[in-house]
């Protein structure tokens, strides 16, 4: 069966096409432009309204389909903007009824973890997700998908994107803040904040505003922010990890990405004999293929979202989801 899947919780709209086997037919993702400031909800909902319909249309031709051919409408149902999941839900309700098939409403972590787990092959992980929005450790645990630590103020690619726009690099600036801190030799100091198992990232933020504004180097900063937060991401990943039980680490969000990031995070699983297992770039960021593909999951597990059941939940917890495909 294939499925059409459309991915509109924040920034980007994304319409992804995929087979019973997670066969990748077309994934294709637009993004408001973010240079400005942040995102305005009611603006990005009108930015996703705009594309979504022509960005299905291009998905069915690149897929090398026809609409007849699609057995199975999914959405990312939460956690997001409300503006943005409505526009993406109404798209998706509109699609099932028109071409008379079912529809699955997605939770949007679950999705990241489920594509991932496909395509990696790897069974029983621990999440780390570090997003724009985003930044949670999750593992199967006791028959759901649990947070075991998590931001307690922004997510980590956001803190990077505020620091990126105030020191003039371009949206989205985790790639340049990667870059710099490739040429960074001095380590400065930044509030490393572990709370139990949660992390926060504002007081770097405002801490590496400041060490600019004295006219630290910018590949200093760069390369400070990295190892600091990124050792903050590994620690809480590893102490969920043993308190779990788990061998294996799954990476998934834009902020994966970063070479540095995946590095530390190999050192440490291969410390503990443990593994890394990490999607493709265009299956790490918010994509219509991961909603696409968990629809898939949850369709074979028996799961149909009515019509009437379909509204969109802002703050749809991971740890809601029941998972009878993992019993
Ligand atoms: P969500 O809605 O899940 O929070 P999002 O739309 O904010 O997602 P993604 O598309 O998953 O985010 O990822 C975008 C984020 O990833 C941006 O904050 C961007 O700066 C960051 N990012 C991308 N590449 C890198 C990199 N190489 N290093 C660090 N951060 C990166
Ligand atoms: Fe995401």
């Amino acid at each position: 069966m294939i499925c059409l899947g459309i991915e509109g919780t924040a920034h980007s709209v994304g319409v992804g096409i995929v087979d019973d086997d997670c066969n990748v037919l077309a994934n294709l993702t637009k993004m408001i432009d973010g240079s400005k400031g942040g995102i305005h909800p009611r603006e990005a909902a009108n930015h996703h309204a705009e594309h979504i319909v022509p960005m299905m249309h291009k998905a069915v031709e690149e897929a090398g389909i026809s609409y007849e051919d699609i057995g199975l409408v999914s959405f990312s149902q939460g956690p997001g903007l409300g503006p943005c999941l409505r526009t993406a839900a109404t798209a998706a309700r509109a699609l099932s009824l028109a071409l008379k098939v079912d529809l699955v409403g997605v939770n949007h972590c679950v999705a990241h973890l489920e594509i991932g787990r496909k395509v990696t092959g790897c069974d029983d992980p621990t999440l780390l997700y570090a997003s724009g929005g985003n930044t949670q450790v999750i593992a199967y645990s006791g028959g759901r998908y649990r947070v075991f630590g998590e931001t307690m103020d922004i997510g980590v690619g956001n803190m990077i994107d505020k620091f990126g726009r105030s020191t003039g690099m371009p949206f989205p600036a985790g790639p340049h803040l990667e870059r710099y801190a490739r040429e960074g030799v001095e380590l400065l100091e930044l509030p490393y904040s572990v709370k139990g198992m949660d992390v926060a990232f504002s007081g770097i933020l405002t801490a590496a505003l400041q060490l600019h504004k004295t006219g630290r180097r910018l590949e200093d900063l760069c390369y400070s922010i990295q190892e600091t937060c990124f050792a903050m991401l590994v620690e809480v990943t590893e102490r969920a990890m043993a308190h779990v039980e788990k061998e294996q680490v799954l990476l998934g969000g834009g902020v994966v990405q970063n070479k540095r990031l995946q590095e530390m995070v190999r050192i440490m699983t291969e410390e503990r004999g443990a593994s890394m297992f990490v999607p493709p770039g265009s299956l790490c960021v918010d994509n219509g293929a991961m909603i696409a593909w968990t629809g898939v999951v949850m369709h074979e597990a028996g799961i149909r979202t009515k019509i009437s059941e379909s509204a969109v939940n802002q703050r749809f917890r991971t740890d809601e989801v029941d998972l009878p495909w993992m019993r």
